[in-house]
Order: structure tokens, then C-alpha cells, then sequence
């Protein structure tokens, strides 16, 4: 694992669009896999930035997302599908077939759960995985106790996710309580993984994650396992990180190309 620690969420989001990017330059068919919420926005507007620069080439690339809420359709502006239309896709030259989220309002969800994970097979598997980290130490929509083995499948939201997702929806609306999400087995079958973080209140579940002991109870913490896991945080969220200093240090002695 390799943790980087920027002084803002906005250095940290250009260094991880900047792999995106550089990805994608070097690999125009790559597979990447894409994450909802507040972490990845300005990773999104950056690579919009790009594309619009002539710089980010999305006619190739195959997007899968980690997640989405059961019971909404992909117009309901909470859903995940929207999210993404709004925040990437529509200002991107990604043709939209080559996009992947799964179903909200399946009717046989084994089916579509079969299906999610036999599409990301087929396409290659996921060259890049974007995550975040729930305050509870999810991936995906993994929460604590999920199998570290497990498959894309239905899931049930702990109350602090329902409370945390709330600022989504419109004020008095329900939070679904079920979603669909890969599996944390899915995700750690990406080749690359960028975990980003932002902010106070993940500082707890990142210092569990980067330091803590590999658990079900913290389902990110997982990531120790992976060859290439990067996980990019700010000075807020590295807050209770023990060795802060030393990751510090390894980064800033890499050349400049190590460094995305
Ligand atoms: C979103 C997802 C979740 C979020 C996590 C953090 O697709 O899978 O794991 O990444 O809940 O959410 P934010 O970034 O809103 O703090």
C-alpha cells in the first residue's frame, strides 16, 4: 500500500486524475472502475478539464461502477446512474453503452448480480479501481462484516451510511436501505486500486485501514493485501495516521514520474 498525503483535497484529486488520464493515454481501451459520492468530484471535473483540453480520450475507454441503490430508477437524481451522467459522463466522449452501473430496479437481483460480474470478466477485468471509504470503513457498498471474499450482490446499509448518504436526497426522503455493490473479492481483483479520502471524519476509518489489523469489521482494510493499492488523502484525513511522517517522506523522495 502506498499512502500519499496532500496538503488539500484538490492537490489530491489532480494527482489521481492525472493517473486516470495517464492511463488512459497509455492504454486507450483500459477498463476503469468508477465510484459515486463526495470523494471523487474533483477528480471528475478535472478529468472533464482534460477531455475538453484534447488531453483525456474517453471513445475506448469501458467504465463499471461500484454501486447503486435498489428501487431507483436511473433517472431519480439520487441514483448513482444520474450522478455519474451528471458529473462524468455526459461531459465526456465515453459512448454510453461502454458505461456500467448496476440496476436499481432489477427484478431478479442473483440475475443482475451474475451478470454485473460476468460484463467486468468479459471486458478484460477493471484495469484502475476509484474508491472512497464510508466513516464505517466500507469499499463499494461493503460494510463492516461483509465476507473480504464476497461477490457483487445485495447489501444492506448500516444506519451511519443511511445518515451520511442522506445529504444526497431531498429533505423528508427516504434512504434506500438496500443497494447493490461489487464485492469486495470484485474489487480487489482490479489491478490498480486509488483509495481517496478527504476530510476529518474519515481520518478514524483511514487509520484503521493503513494501520490497523486486516478485518471484516473494516472491510478497506483489505487493501493491505493488494500489490498496487494507492491510497491519496488529505492532511485532514491522514489526521490520526501513526507513521504520517514516514509516507510522507517516501513520496517526496520519488522522481516526479514514480510519483502518479
Ligand atoms: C460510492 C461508494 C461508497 C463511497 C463512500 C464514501 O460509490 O461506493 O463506498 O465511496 O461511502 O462516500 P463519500 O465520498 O461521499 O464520503
Amino acid at each position: 500500500m502506498e499512502i500519499i498525503i496532500q496538503p488539500d483535497r484538490e492537490s489530491a484529486s489532480l494527482l489521481a486524475a492525472a493517473k486516470i488520464a495517464r492511463l488512459v493515454r497509455e492504454k486507450p481501451h483500459a477498463v476503469l472502475g468508477l465510484a459515486t459520492g463526495g470523494s471523487p468530484l474533483d477528480v471528475y471535473g478535472e478529468l472533464v478539464r482534460l477531455h475538453r483540453e484534447g488531453r483525456a480520450d474517453f471513445a475506448y475507454v469501458t467504465t463499471f461502477n461500484l454501486d447503486e441503490y435498489l428501487g431507483l430508477p436511473g433517472a431519480h437524481p439520487a441514483s448513482y446512474r444520474h450522478f455519474m451522467q451528471e458529473h462524468l459522463f455526459r461531459h465526456i466522449n465515453i459512448p454510453s453503452g461502454n458505461t456500467h452501473i448496476p440496476e436499481g430496479l432489477t427484478e431478479d437481483v442473483p440475475e443482475a448480480c451474475k451478470q454485473y460480474e460476468e460484463a467486468i470478466r468479459q471486458a478484460g477485468g477493471i484495469d484502475l479501481q476509484l474508491l472512497g471509504i464510508g466513516t464505517d470503513g466500507h469499499i463499494g457498498f461493503n460494510e463492516p462484516s461483509s465476507s473480504l471474499a464476497s461477490r457483487t450482490r445485495i447489501k444492506s446499509l448500516t444506519e451511519q451510511t443511511q445518515q451520511d448518504n442522506r445529504r444526497f436526497f431531498q429533505p423528508g426522503e427516504h434512504v434506500p436501505r438496500h443497494v447493490i455493490t461489487m464485492g469486495v473479492g470484485t474489487i480487489m481483483e482490479a489491478r490498480e486500486i486509488v483509495l481517496l479520502a478527504f476530510g476529518a471524519n474519515k481520518a478514524e476509518a483511514v487509520a484503521a485501514t493503513v494501520e490497523g489489523p486486516i478485518t471484516a469489521s473494516v472491510p478497506a482494510s483489505i487493501l493491505q493485501m493488494h500489490p498496487a493499492a494507492k491510497i491519496i488523502l488529505d492532511e485532514e484525513a491522514a489526521g490520526e495516521l501513526k507513521r504520517a511522517d514516514y509516507y510522507r517522506s517516501v513520496f517526496a523522495s520519488k522522481p516526479a514520474w514514480q510519483q502518479i
